[in-house]
Parts: structure tokens; C-alpha cells; sequence
């Protein structure tokens, strides 16, 4: 599931997801904007729900996230739950692995931004450039036969389907699938693109899903996350 979007208000809003999906699932992915203004309230929120969660939480986070400069402090809160954040280092599980940053934009080939002209444009490519790097290197530690990425940012055009085509490259990045494809990952988990579509694939047939909650509300208006077997 992605885009959970908490609120400082909201409280227990996912306490039964957390508590219910320990007889659905093995391990829970989260894919970022876990809170809506990226503020410690809000992290304590979503982090009481997780402890309810008996089985293994990998997450990373969303911009959402990022937005009040406290991102350390959220994952902080997240990590005191048991949430692994992949970000800092991939996670196996009965033989597959995880491994996941948050991706940013840059948009899609053959349009995507170049790092020419101003320190602004080249900063905005540089960032994508360093997520994917993250990425690479997580996958090339994992040593599990599956590998099951995760991320906030989309790494495909596919997924964003329903979304305005003028905001696509802030959605995700083509920067991002190189990794993916290159290193061999069993399946990808995004969010973001609340307006997207549920699945896509990579250019080498790498299976790509947008679990953003909202997408999942619209698809399966009974469930608001996503159960894939790998
Ligand atoms: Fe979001
Ligand atoms: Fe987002």
C-alpha cells in the first residue's frame, strides 16, 4: 500500500489494516507519503497501527514526507515500530528480498530532463540520478533469487495513466527502471500517481504495480491495498 497520507488527526485509521493483514499477507510493503505533512504527530499516529502488525513492515518514504524537513524524525518514529525503512538498507525475508528508495521525477524517455543549463536543472537531475544509484546498490546486495523493489516515484509511463500528462515528469522518472532491469528485480511497487493506473511493466517485462491507496479504492473499492503473490 501507498500513500497513506496520515494525518495528525487521524488516529488508528490503519489500525485494522495492520491488524487484519497478518492473515493475508507474509510482509507489508509501504510506498511512501506514509504522512501527509511529514510531521512527528503524524508518524506516531501510523506508527501505533504498525505495532499492531505481527508480520515484517518494509517501507520508504513519499515527498509528502519530506515536506516539513523532519524526515529523519518520521523515519525515527517509524523505525521505533519495527517498520524497516529500506532506504537505509535492503531487508530477506524467507528468501526474497526488498529493496527500495523513493525515487523522484525527471520524466519518461525519450523526454527525459537533462542535466544541461542551470545549477537548478542539474541539481533536479542529480537527485533522480542519486536515487537510482541507491537503488543499483541495494539490489547488488541482495543475494536472494527474488527481488521485490519499492518505491514512491514511478519508474515506468504506464502506471501514471489518468494522471495529466503535463505533470508526468514529476510523477517518476525512467531513471529509475535502469537498476530494475539491469539488476534483475522479480517486481516493483510504486505510489504517487494517485490518480494512475494499477499495473504496468518495464521495458524487460518486469511487472510494475501503483498501489497507491487511491488507485486501489478505484480498482477494488472493498480494499485499499494491493495482495501480490511473488
Ligand atoms: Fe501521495
Ligand atoms: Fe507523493
Amino acid at each position: 500500500m501507498g500513500d497513506l497520507h496520515v494525518h495528525e488527526s487521524t488516529v488508528a485509521l490503519y489500525r485494522e489494516f495492520f491488524t487484519s493483514i497478518n492473515n493475508q499477507a507474509d510482509v507489508v510493503v509501504l510506498c511512501g507519503d506514509l504522512t501527509n505533512l511529514g510531521l512527528p504527530k503524524e508518524a506516531e499516529n501510523l506508527a501505533e497501527d504498525i505495532a499492531a502488525c505481527k508480520v515484517p513492515v518494509v517501507a520508504v518514504l513519499g515527498n509528502h514526507d519530506y515536506e516539513s524537513g523532519q524526515q529523519d524524525e518520521v523515519k525515527r518514529i517509524l523505525k521505533q515500530a519495527k517498520a524497516l525503512m529500506l532506504e537505509d538498507e535492503p531487508f530477506e525475508f524467507e528468501g526474497v528480498g526488498f529493496a527500495g528508495v523513493k525515487g523522484f521525477g525527471g520524466g519518461f524517455e525519450p523526454h527525459m530532463l537533462g542535466p544541461f543549463g542551470e545549477k537548478a536543472i542539474k541539481a533536479f537531475v542529480d537527485e533522480v540520478l542519486a536515487e537510482s544509484l541507491q537503488l543499483e546498490k541495494q539490489l547488488g546486495i541482495l543475494q536472494t533469487g527474488k527481488k521485490v523493489v519499492a518505491l514512491h516515484y514511478s519508474p515506468i509511463k504506464e502506471t501514471l495513466e489518468g494522471e495529466p500528462k503535463e505533470i508526468w515528469p514529476f510523477l517518476g522518472s525512467t531513471r529509475l527502471v535502469e537498476p530494475i532491469d539491469n539488476l534483475n528485480a522479480t517486481v516493483v511497487f510504486h505510489a504517487h500517481a494517485h490518480y494512475g493506473s494499477p499495473q504496468g511493466k518495464t521495458q524487460k517485462g518486469i511487472p510494475v504495480y501503483n498501489c497507491s491507496r487511491f488507485v486501489m479504492e478505484k480498482v477494488t473499492p472493498e480494499q485499499n491495498y494491493m495482495i501480490v503473490e511473488i
